[in-house]
């Protein structure tokens, strides 16, 4: 089989980072910030980024384009036995993934809506929370917005325009940068912003627990779209001549710093307008439309930063979505239009208790979790950390000759006896004891 490649180097880093900046930075990162005591959590999550999570990155990169092949397969061809089941575990992984992601991208949606009627905007930020409390809460419009997501994103993906969508993510990410420097910037002007950048900066170590340290491993995770085979499948698509170490770099420095901006966008304006950091998921959304309030157009603001976030959601989304379908095609030889149907409304079925879980099933827990909670914390606390253990031994002990030899002949560098170093011995290791000490 032949297979397309990725038209330059550039192409490659845009659409990986594409799939990294998105949600997990504007919307999870804030959030799960100033949950956990601010700049410690910072601290560790920097900590896990660049050590585990830039190896990891570099492993799946390696093992997809050394066999050429999306993760199942890859991991059948080049080592077989039990490990294709990593693969499939993957693809477990990220269909939980997208259920609760489309019913945050739903919220996004609703929120353009709103921003165009400028209901979202207002000064009291107690009114906007209960705003937001009461729009989740409401099943009808949770499950239609849900499903207008994961439509838009399936349009993406069946409508072939993945390409297009790459070359406008050229204009449209830095589009995004840009702007939330300008939201910054007038968060960091608020009075009393200074307070939230405090905590932001400075590591209170009274906060380390291990479940903040579990936390933030998550989210290197999530945020780096680690642990479920999806770079695996964008690095088959790469060239042999592509330096895979420069672009690792380059796509965690993008998602790092996505996430580190939305910390200086939020939390500043957290504790200008005394919001509880600790508010949880709707942290971004009540936040934001009171600093778009405080500016001059601030309806244009909201509209554009809306937009822009929707498409930062969908780069992502479509990201989650094809690994989905052409593991249908790649592994039973579905068409390509009917595995995209099956996968929509299978994941559609798996979102509604999410979707319902700041409504009627609010109530409705499993080991103290709602749905949402649940499919977030299992995915990116627990399966994408296993996931990248099996990544890490994978490369690091079982194909560890092939992986060599496919970085030497990309130039090498002296880097390698420490990424076989993090990829052989930390990486299991240190996700071993974040766990164990977590239980
Ligand atoms: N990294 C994406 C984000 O931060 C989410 C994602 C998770 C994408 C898992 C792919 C796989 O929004």
């Amino acid at each position: 089989m032949s297979r397309a490649n990725w038209g330059s180097r550039l192409g490659f880093i845009l659409a990986a980072s594409g799939s990294a900046v998105g949600l997990g930075a504007i919307w999870k990162f804030p959030y799960v910030a100033g949950k956990n005591g601010g700049g410690v959590f910072l601290l560790a999550y920097l900590a896990c980024v660049f050590t585990v999570g830039i190896a990891l990155l570099l492993a799946e990169m390696v093992i997809g384009r050394a066999a050429n092949r999306s993760a199942t397969t890859a991991f059948r061809d080049l080592k077989g036995g039990l490990w294709p089941w990593a693969g499939r575990l993957s693809v477990l992984c990220i269909f939980i993934v997208m259920a609760y992601y489309s019913v945050v991208g739903g919220w996004v949606i609703a929120y353009i809506g709103k921003s165009i009627t400028g209901e979202a905007l207002g000064q009291d930020t107690k009114a906007l929370g209960a705003a937001f409390t009461h729009f989740i809460a409401d099943p009808a419009s949770s499950l239609f917005y849900t499903a207008l997501f994961l439509g838009v994103t399936v349009a993406v993906v069946l409508g072939g325009v993945q390409k297009g969508i790459e070359r406008m993510s050229k204009v449209l990410m830095p589009a995004l940068f840009l702007l939330m420097l300008v939201l910054i910037a007038r968060s960091l002007t608020l009075p009393g912003a200074l307070e939230g950048v405090r905590y932001f900066l400075t590591p209170d170590f009274s906060k380390l627990t291990s479940a903040m340290v579990v936390d933030a491993l998550g989210l290197a995770f999530f945020s780096l779209s680690l642990g479920m085979g999806i770079i695996i499948s964008y690095g088959s698509y790469v060239e042999k001549e592509t330096n895979l170490a420069g672009a690792t770099l380059w796509i965690s420095i993008l998602a790092t710093l996505a996430s580190v901006l939305a910390g200086f966008m939020v939390l500043p304006a957290v504790f200008a307008f005394g919001v509880d950091p600790a508010a949880g998921p709707g942290l971004t959304f009540i936040t934001m439309p009171a600093i778009f309030a405080q500016m001059p157009f601030g309806q244009a603001w909201a509209i554009a930063f809306f937009l822009l976030l929707l498409f930062a959601a969908l780069t992502s989304s479509v990201s989650i979505v094809e690994p989905i379908v052409s593991y249908f095609i790649d592994e039973f030889g579905w068409k390509r239009q009917s595995a995209a149907y099956i996968t929509t409304v299978a994941v559609f079925i798996a979102s509604i208790p999410a979707a319902l879980s700041f409504g009627p099933m609010a109530k409705s827990k499993l080991f103290g979790r709602t749905a949402f909670d649940l499919m977030d914390y299992a995915t990116s606390n627990i399966m994408m950390p296993a996931g990248g253990i099996l990544v890490a031994v994978f490369a690091g002990w079982i194909i560890w000759p092939r992986i060599h030899s496919e970085l030497l002949s990309n130039g090498g560098g002296h880097w390698i006896p420490a990424f076989r170093g993090i990829c052989a011995i930390v990486a299991p290791i240190m996700i071993g004891v974040i766990w164990v000490h977590n239980l």
